[in-house]
């Protein structure tokens, strides 16, 4: 896969993080420095595995599974990155972790792998453990900046890269979560400035947004 397809998501990491902090203040209360000193974290779809390496810096055991190899960083004690489908990886995993990060995935699974993957959170997840995600939301705006936009005008990213039809809006993410018994404790939407390159985090999640779940 082409690596230009990793740039833009380095440029998510600033919001990612300022996100979680805000999600494990206002839940754990605690600060996320200290929260991730040995967690146990699961990337699915983990890239690189640049974004999952800050949490292993932070102190935490990270595992990223991802189903291209284009990891950026070698394994070493406490950071482990694994090519195989996610299915594969959950279906084998018999442990629980703190944290699960499926930043900029969802988009891109089947709806047979969805359901999948939200039938299966219980079983990888800790009790009151965390999962942050990211995704677009379905609607022709959506569709409109993240394929002609992004792709097209900005070329931030390569053509086809998405399918709209994959896309999901909040209301799936809470209709997945529940019928999984799973609680969606946040939705947050994200803004982003392609002449500044930045994102932000935004009270309009027409676009992008983030989740937080819990079980
Ligand atoms: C848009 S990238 C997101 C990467 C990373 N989460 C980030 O935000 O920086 C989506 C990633 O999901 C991976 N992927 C897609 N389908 C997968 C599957 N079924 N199992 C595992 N990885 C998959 C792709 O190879 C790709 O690296």
């Amino acid at each position: 896969m082409n690596p230009k397809y990793y740039e833009p998501l380095e440029q998510m990491m600033a919001v990612r993080h300022q996100y979680m902090a805000k999600m494990i203040s206002s839940h754990n209360k605690s600060n996320i420095y200290n929260f991730f000193i040995k967690r146990e974290i699961l990337d699915l779809g983990c890239g690189t595995g640049k974004f999952l390496h800050n949490y292993f810096e932070l102190g935490s055991f990270c595992t990223g599974v991802d189903a291209a190899n284009n990891f950026q960083i070698r394994n070493k004690k406490n950071y482990k990155l694994v090519k195989s489908n996610f299915d594969t990886f959950v279906k084998k995993n018999k442990k629980k972790y703190d944290v699960i990060f499926i930043f900029e995935f969802l988009e891109h699974l089947s709806f047979k792998d969805r359901e999948f993957l939200f039938k299966n959170i219980s079983n990888i997840l800790k009790k009151n453990g965390f999962v942050f995600l990211s995704t677009i939301n379905k609607n022709i705006i959506a569709e409109f900046m993240s394929i002609n936009i992004a792709e097209k005008l900005f070329k931030l990213l390569p053509q086809n890269t998405h399918d709209p039809k994959l896309f999901l809006k909040p209301s799936d993410i809470q209709i997945l979560s529940k019928k999984n018994n799973l609680k969606l404790l946040n939705i947050q939407g994200i803004s982003y400035n392609p002449l500044l390159k930045n994102f932000k985090l935004s009270k309009i999640d027409l676009v992008n947004y983030f989740a937080t779940i819990s079980c």
